[in-house]
Formats: C-alpha cells, structure tokens, sequence
C-alpha cells in the first residue's frame, strides 16, 4: 500500500503566521505539524510516501524529509498548483500509486491514543473497498457528517452541512483500493470549486464498498486550523510527553520498531538533535536498553 500526505492549501485561517511558512511545518509542540500525520501513515506499515504540497513550500519539506531514507523511507514530492480539492490528490499522484492501494490522510490532522496501531493496520490490509475513519465532534457542521438510516447504518456522508444528520464527523484519514484515482477522474467540480473527498467516499459507500471505522472514546482526533486548535493541540502532546515520559510521533522510534531502521542509523539522528527534549529521549531509550 502507498500513502499520500496532503500537505497544500493556504492556511488562511492561521494568517500572518503562514503567510511565508506552510501550516504543516509549523510546530505542534516540539515538532512540525507534519511529523504526526506521517507517523500515521508509518504505524499503519506504509513506507512508500507522496508528499503533496504548494510550489512555494514543497522546497522546505524536501529539506526536511529528503528522500526519506534516513527513517527507512521512500519520499515523493508532488506538486499541487492550487488547492483544487483533497480529491485532486489522487489525480496528481496517479503514477504514484500506480494501480496499488493507497491510503491518504491531510498533513494537519492529528490522531492519538490506544489501539491506533492495530485499527490502522487492520485498514492497510484492505483488499477491496475503502475505509474512513470517524470522530464524534461537538461542531459536525464544519465537516463531512455521516448519515445513517434506521438501522445504524452509514448511508451518505454530507459536506459541511447546515443542519448535521449526526455527531459524526469524517476524519482526514482514509484507505483506498485501486479505483480511487479512475473515481477522482470522473469527478466534477463542487460550488466551492474543488474535487470533494466527500464525493468519492459516498462512491464507494452507493456501491456498498465503503467500512466506516467509528474512532471511540480512547482515540483522540485533533484539528489544526486555527490559532486556538494549535494551542490546544499543542498543550495536548505537551501534557501526554510530560506524563508518560513518552514521545508522541516519534519517527525514529517507530522505524527502529518497525525494522525499517537499525540501532546505528537512529542513534546518528539522535546525535544531531542532542541536547534537546526529542534527541534526548531517543538517547535515553539508547541508555535503557530499548533499541536492541
Ligand atoms: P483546509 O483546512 O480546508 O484548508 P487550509 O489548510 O488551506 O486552511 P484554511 O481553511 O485556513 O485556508 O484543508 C485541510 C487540509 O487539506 C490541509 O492540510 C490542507 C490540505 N489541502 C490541500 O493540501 N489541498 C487542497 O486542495 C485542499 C482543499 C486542502
């Protein structure tokens, strides 16, 4: 399976701190935006990766990531001229994907907490179909709300609806077999001028392809879009590291973990960030044993 980070758009609602700098790079307590949503992808197994962003700001991320070899990866970089749609994604990194399964989730989204791993490794074995993820938010009318009929089940999903058929909200993380980009293909253009997500998942969800992952009480589901999310997810990682002496997002530690990486490559990027909260940690987990 291959993964797509969508990390374009124009952070408008984060102005004047993104008028030089992409939202997905600006840090979410100790490190960029980014780094959670791959971590995502990572922990679901995929290590071949396409990173989407805008001409202005993909330079930064190739600076950042490189061509990901140093975590045991695979990096991509595509550009998206303007932001026409998360659907657009699958269009753009057709030959990316070329005919796999593909799974895509938005470069500002943020998941934390238990059974993750496994709900995401369930998701990358899938075969045919697609697999969505959904949270309960207080504010469904801000995203793509689920629909069910009387029976419980999912029957359509509805873009920023005025009056909310429920508290379900579709996040921005999702699994697709290899009709995904034929289906982006056949789209047209909403109001609002983009290529709807939305769209492609009441798709598959018509042809009854469609498995809704209802994300309970123990996953958290974070958004970052405006200056009060950020805080908020900021002061969210900073009390779980402090609490649980763990790090969130750690790339290096989950490639060690994941076999992509050995002892010697994590303990050389450990090196160059020592003397800091992230390069002590992986140093310390050194001193324990933990990288064995
Ligand atoms: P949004 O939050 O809808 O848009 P934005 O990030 O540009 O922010 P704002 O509304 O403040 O202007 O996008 C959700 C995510 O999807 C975000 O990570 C950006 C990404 N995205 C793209 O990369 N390309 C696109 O065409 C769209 C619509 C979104």
């Amino acid at each position: 399976m291959k993964g797509i980070i969508l990390a374009g758009g124009t952070g408008s609602r984060l102005f004047p701190a993104t008028f030089a700098v992409s939202k997905q790079l600006i840090p979410v307590y100790d490190k960029p935006m980014v780094y959670y949503p791959l971590s995502v992808l990572m922990l679901a197994g995929i290590r071949d990766i396409a990173l989407i962003s805008t001409p202005r700001d993909l330079p930064a991320f190739k600076a950042l990531f490189g061509d990901g070899r140093e975590l045991g990866l695979n990096f991509t970089y595509i550009e998206q001229p303007q932001p026409k749609g998360i659907a657009q994604a699958f269009i753009l990194a057709q030959d990316f994907i070329a005919g796999d399964n593909v799974a895509l989730i938005l470069g500002d989204n943020i998941f934390y907490g238990s059974g993750l791993e496994e709900m995401l490794l369930r998701a990358s074995a899938l075969e045919e179909g697609a697999e969505i993820f959904a949270s309960r938010v207080v504010n469904p009318a801000a995203y793509g709300v689920i629909g069910f009929d009387d029976k419980g089940k999912p029957t359509r999903i509805t873009e920023k609806p005025s009056k909310p058929a429920s508290p379900w909200a579709v996040t921005g993380l999702y699994f697709y077999d290899s009709q995904v980009s034929q289906i982006a293909r056949g789209l047209k253009f909403s109001a609002r001028g983009e290529l709807e997500i939305t769209d492609i998942n009441n798709a598959y969800l018509e042809k009854g392809l469609m498995r809704v992952n209802f994300m309970e009480r123990g996953i958290a589901w974070l958004d970052t879009g405006t200056h009060e999310d950020l805080i908020k997810a900021s002061t969210f990682i900073e009390s779980i590291e402090a609490r649980q002496g763990i790090k969130t997002a750690c790339l290096e530690a989950i490639a060690f973990e994941k076999g992509w990486i050995d002892r010697a490559a994590l303990l050389k990027r450990a090196e160059g960030m020592k003397g800091t909260p992230y390069g002590d940690y992986l140093l310390n987990c050194d001193a324990e044993g933990l990288w064995k």
